[in-house]
């Protein structure tokens, strides 16, 4: 059955409706009432739409990291258990060998205007100056504001869309200053594309008309770009080694990240043990996670291939890790001065602007990438996961403080899994 009006309704009507339609206990979403927010709820409603409740994940802070010789408490927001642990102990690790190297190579962003056009790509290219004048001449007033922050239009391209008959693109760059820059892009765009229709009609009078297809930004920043290095002679690795020698260590650990630039799988994963650190910084700063993902991930593959976005130098005597990837962040605009965890994220690290915080956010993805290989090539995750991972369980069991407990002392010798641990809950309860 289609639900009508459903957004029309005030919160009580909406939570009675699903009740109604689900079938559900009406006890059930007593808990939508619950995670209400006793002062700000109103701020919440409007950032999305059918708000009925709010949705909370930990948000927590990895102390230590020296980035570029400036320290910061790093704000993380992350479901995964160790993720802020690990970030902690990569921090603490570097912070005593020289700290996160770290450089914004560029912030440019793109966006793009498709359209049609069924004339010769010579014709259309010689005209490329003359259109960019035009365009920049009509979106004057939109710019005029960004340009003063130190951005604005940066340059223009036309490029055929291969495979896809008649069908171009303007590539329009864009350098934001300390916006994401979505909404002014997006905007942008769409105040050019009709003159970009006119401007070619008047063009080529003779040919069918141009229809624009689309004009929106592209999440594909690979000039939106961020390095982070650290460094260290080898013999400092020695506390990580585990049961391996400084260099042995190294050497793995090496082949574990040429592992991640030749092969789609460990890739993937690879990358991923990077985003934990970094999606957590994101979504703290109340930035776009899945502009980043999608753009870090499409990086990735830039190549044609899918890769591991970090590499080793070694020597005998000394290690570097670099990381490079574009991360398109924002520390204006947006969610960034509304959602009040936001901006006190962007208090605790000093109120950065967004080159700085693409640097934070870079560190805090190399800190997890790095402990998460340094664990992989040493005695695997599942160790430092356990504890997490146990309290998850019994917390979802309905532990008793007591009964967890009893549980850490009993699973410190023990595999744990969700049918060990219930096992063990209920001998200990059907015993007394
Ligand atoms: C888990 O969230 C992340 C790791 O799988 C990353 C990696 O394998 O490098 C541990």
């Amino acid at each position: 059955m289609m639900i009508q009006g459903f957004s029309k309704l005030d919160r009580e009507g909406k939570i009675e409706l699903l009740i109604r339609h689900n079938h559900l206990p009406a006890e059930e979403t007593e808990l939508l009432y619950r995670y209400l927010h006793s002062q700000d709820q109103a701020l919440f409603d409007d950032i999305s739409e059918n708000t009925l409740s709010n949705y909370l994940l930990p948000y927590g802070v990895a102390p230590n990291f020296r980035i570029n010789g400036t320290t910061y408490g790093v704000p993380m927001v992350t479901e995964e258990s160790s993720v802020v642990a690990a970030a902690a102990k990569g921090a603490r690790f570097w912070a005593a060998h020289g700290g996160f190297q770290t450089k914004v190579v560029q912030t440019l962003k793109l966006g793009q205007i498709v359209f049609t056009h069924h004339g010769s790509e010579d014709l259309l290219q010689q005209l490329l100056p003359q259109l960019r004048e035009h365009l920049v001449h009509a979106i004057g007033h939109l710019t005029a504001n960004m340009e003063r922050r130190g951005g604005g239009i940066r340059s223009m391209a036309i490029h055929r869309i291969e495979n896809v008959p008649h069908t171009w693109q303007l590539l329009v760059g864009f350098e934001t200053a300390d916006s994401m820059g979505a909404n002014f892009i997006n905007t942008c765009l769409e105040m050019m594309a009709p003159e970009l229709r006119l401007f070619l009609e008047k063009q080529f009078p003779e040919l069918p008309s141009p229809e624009i297809v689309m004009a929106i930004l592209s999440n594909y920043t690979p000039d939106c770009l961020v390095e982070c290095t650290v460094s260290c002679p080898v013999d400092a690795l020695a506390e990580l080694a585990g049961n391996l020698s400084p260099l042995a260590f190294a050497r793995k650990f090496e082949r574990a990240v040429l592992v991640a630039r030749h092969d789609v799988h460990r890739a993937v994963t690879h990358n991923k043990g990077i985003m934990n650190g970094v999606d957590a910084v994101v979504v703290a700063t109340g930035n776009d996670f899945r502009a980043v993902e999608a753009g870090v991930h499409a990086y990735a593959a830039a190549e044609g291939c899918y890769r591991g976005l970090t590499h080793v130098d070694l020597s005998d005597t000394h290690f570097t890790y670099r990381l490079q990837l574009p991360l398109a962040l924002g520390t204006v605009g947006g969610l960034t001065g509304v959602h009040p965890l936001a901006k006190l994220s962007l208090t605790l690290l000093q109120n950065p602007d967004a080159p700085r915080l693409m640097e934070i956010a870079a560190a805090a993805g190399m800190a997890n990438n790095f402990m998460a290989v340094t664990s992989l090539v040493t005695h695997g995750i599942q160790k430092g996961h356990m504890k997490m991972h146990l309290s998850n369980i019994l917390n979802s069991l309905g532990a008793t403080p007591a009964e967890k407990e009893l549980a850490f002392i009993h699973f410190q010798s023990q595999t744990v899994s969700y049918s060990q641990v219930d096992g063990f809950l209920k001998k200990m309860r059907h015993h007394g």
